[in-house]
């Protein structure tokens, strides 16, 4: 018996340079980021839509990337957190988790930056209330989330 493995062209934007893989369709866009592109920035911890670890933005809105299959973000526009990380506003989010300690294992961290960037967009400074709220889906297993929660706090309403 032979087994034949259908393949298709993935066409898509990731940190503004267009890539170009063939790949099988149940490819996770995370596996695509991680394995094809080697950005391992993003990073897979429950790989069920739980954690938020593996948070990139997808046309400009936070997907799980390890729920999202790669052909469903072809043709599409991917930022993760390598290209955040070096904008203005991902920086300031960067060093303002430097500050409040908002990091331990550091496994976590991808999927707050990435979410929290997205969630600084065109807000006023947030409550922490408010940051708790809408960080609610991240998980982190080891800062008990204050850090975390000053470092947005502090880095929001400056855009
Ligand atoms: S690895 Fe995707 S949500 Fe946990
Ligand atoms: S710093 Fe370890 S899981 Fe968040």
């Amino acid at each position: 018996m032979t087994s034949s493995k259908e393949l298709v062209e993935v066409v898509m934007t990731v940190n503004q340079t267009e890539v170009t893989r063939t790949v099988e369709p149940r490819l996770t866009l995370a596996d695509f980021i991680r394995d094809e592109l080697d950005l391992t920035g993003t990073k897979l911890g429950c790989e069920h839509g739980v954690c938020g670890a593996c948070t990139v933005l997808l046309e400009g809105e936070p997907v799980r990337s390890c729920c999202t299959l790669a052909v469903q973000a072809a043709g599409g526009t991917v930022q993760t957190v390598e290209e955040l990380c070096r904008l203005p506003r991902g920086a300031r989010l960067r060093e303002s988790f430097k500050k409040h300690h908002a990091l331990q294992c550091g496994f976590c961290t991808p999927g707050f930056l990435v979410t929290s960037y997205e969630l600084l967009e065109d807000r006023d400074e947030l409550t922490v209330e408010e940051a708790r709220r809408e960080l609610s889906g991240n998980i982190c297993r080891c800062t008990g989330y204050q850090g975390i929660v000053a470092a947005v706090v502090e880095a929001s309403g400056a855009d």
